[in-house]
């Protein structure tokens, strides 16, 4: 199987390189955020604390999830509902960044995610893949940019999904989810020590898709 990581903290690019990857080689792509997302999402839906050990034990052994390929589109069940509306939000965001620090949760959703590779030539984004969840994939890459130029594109994100935000507001929030998804103990973000490096603060996306694209074609 053909099975390629690709991590770093959030608005650095890494999902539209990944998708793009995906496409190019004609594979699948799992939003491996978008599973935390459905998670927390579905948590803050329940009225659960998700910064409640306890209680986010609790709940996640009442739900079901899944991910599923639908006309080759990623979606995320949570009790049969497709939940792939709902999870971009800055509450979402916050929510998933929150509740995946806890081990219950990651657990669940790696074994998930390594079922995922075992299957299917895959390309997954998140921030613990070359890490955690498949320390031997062949292909690692972390995707990083500048924190105010990642809020500036989240920032432009949100609007364009119709969600008014303030530039300081999403900039504030992306260091909180940095320090967060960084400190927490198990599986935090973190380049591997073989995931090859790319700083997109001034690459667009088509000079990143090249740019990995070249490192396939090396071979
Ligand atoms: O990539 P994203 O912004 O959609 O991810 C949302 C949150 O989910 C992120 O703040 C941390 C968590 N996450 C994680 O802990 N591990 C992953 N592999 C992917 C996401």
């Amino acid at each position: 199987m053909i099975n390629i990581a690709i991590d770093g903290p959030s608005g650095a690019g890494k999902s539209t390189l990944a998708k793009a990857i995906a496409k190019s080689l004609h594979i699948y792509y799992l939003d491996t955020g978008a599973m935390y997302r459905g998670v927390g999402y579905a948590a803050l839906q329940a009225g659960v604390d998700v910064c409640n050990p306890g209680e986010v034990e609790t709940f996640l052994n009442t739900i079901d999830i899944e991910t599923i390929y639908k006309h080759d589109e990623q979606r995320v069940l949570v009790n049969g509902d497709n939940v792939m509306p709902y999870i971009r939000t800055p509450q979402v965001s916050k929510a998933a960044s929150d509740i995946s620090a806890h081990p219950c949760v990651r657990l669940k959703l790696v074994a998930m995610q390594r079922e995922v590779a075992k299957q299917y030539d895959v390309v997954l984004d998140g921030r613990d893949i070359g890490t955690f969840v498949l320390p031997d994939a062949k292909y690692k890459f972390f995707v990083t940019a500048d924190v105010q130029e990642r809020a500036r594109r989240r920032q432009a994100e949100l609007i364009k999904g119709g969600i008014a935000s303030d530039y300081q507001k999403v900039l504030d929030d992306m260091r909180l989810r940095d320090k967060n998804d960084s400190s927490r103990s198990l599986a935090p973000l973190k380049k591997a020590d073989d995931a090859i490096l790319i700083d997109t603060t001034s690459l667009d996306v088509d000079a990143v898709v090249a740019l990995v694209l070249s490192k396939f074609s090396q071979e």
